[in-house]
């Protein structure tokens, strides 16, 4: 199946990008990451909302007006056949004739690229075992509410937690729980399912408002508040969320099993809920 490059769909081999292009010299650019169910990009709009503030967040202009987005992303789902996938794209802020901080002049344009590549929903024994996370200090910016393609930070944190032996890095800054390197973050304490509030300090992940609003839905309360250190090490359930992950217990933190060590009630529910509405 082909990709999208600037105008163009095209074989992956021939979708080539100049060496100048500010994506690759200084990290310039925003992208997303959209899951397909049978054919059917979940959560489109709230993907493309957040691509539409991430974009003006960096002052790159959004290449695509919605229908135009909604026509290139729905040609690589559809090319990409029957099973489910993930839609990347991103947009860069061009290759200028130079290398320079300052922004280029306006003939250049971004580099818009996209393509879909199948998913593999966790398998249900996976999700069943659960995930294992460690905490990590979190080194990145002030700007992590921007789902910018600069992620040496979350590179680095996720490869530590792999070389412990983990799945995933549960990022702590001021003494309090944020997210982890590549998804949302959830804890279940007192009954009340709780995620941090929006902010600078993290992602507004598509998947973390779906699992308010189904929360919302069956009556499960919830609330968004901060989450300090001390509470995710002793909250009864603890979930990590994302596009491609969709709503997955950790239960091993730091080497140390959250709640009985298996996935909690309220997850149980959860992932019920989840799978019934991307059906
Ligand atoms: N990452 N927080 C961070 C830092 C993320 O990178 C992601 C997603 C999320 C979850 O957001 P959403 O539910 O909208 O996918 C939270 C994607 C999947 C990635 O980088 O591959």
């Amino acid at each position: 199946s082909r990709v999208y490059l600037n105008g163009q769909f095209l074989p992956l081999a021939e979708a080539c990008v100049p060496v100048l292009d500010r994506g690759f010299l200084f990290g310039d650019g925003v992208y997303e990451v959209i899951p397909a169910y049978g054919g059917h990009l979940f959560r489109l709009d709230a993907h493309l909302d957040r691509l539409g503030a991430s974009l003006a967040a960096v002052r790159i202009g959004n290449p695509h007006d919605r229908e135009g987005w909604k026509r290139v992303l729905q040609t690589l789902v559809d090319e990409a056949g029957p099973g489910d996938c993930s839609v990347y794209l991103q947009v860069t802020r061009g290759a200028d004739v130079k290398r320079d901080h300052g922004f280029p002049p306006p003939e250049v344009r971004p580099t818009v690229f996209a393509m879909a590549s199948p998913l593999h929903p966790p398998p249900r024994e996976r999700l069943e075992r659960g995930a294992s996370a460690r905490v990590m200090a979190d080194i990145r910016w002030a700007r992590c509410d921007i789902k910018a393609i600069t992620l040496l930070p979350n590179v680095l944190l996720r490869q530590a937690a792999l070389d412990a032996g983990d799945d995933e890095a549960i990022l702590v800054r001021d003494g309090l729980a944020l997210e982890g390197s590549a998804s949302s973050l959830f804890i279940v304490a007192d009954g009340i399912l709780a995620t941090p509030p929006k902010g600078p300090a993290l992602l507004p992940g598509v998947t973390r408002d779906l699992v308010l609003e189904l929360a919302q839905s069956h009556g499960r309360p919830w609330v968004e508040r901060d989450i300090a250190e001390a509470e995710l090490r002793c909250a009864d359930e603890i979930w990590l969320t994302s596009s491609t992950r969709e709503v997955t217990a950790v239960t091993r933190l730091d080497g140390v099993a959250v709640g009985d060590g298996r996935p909690g009630p309220v997850w149980r529910r959860m992932a019920d809920w989840y799978r019934a509405c991307k059906a």
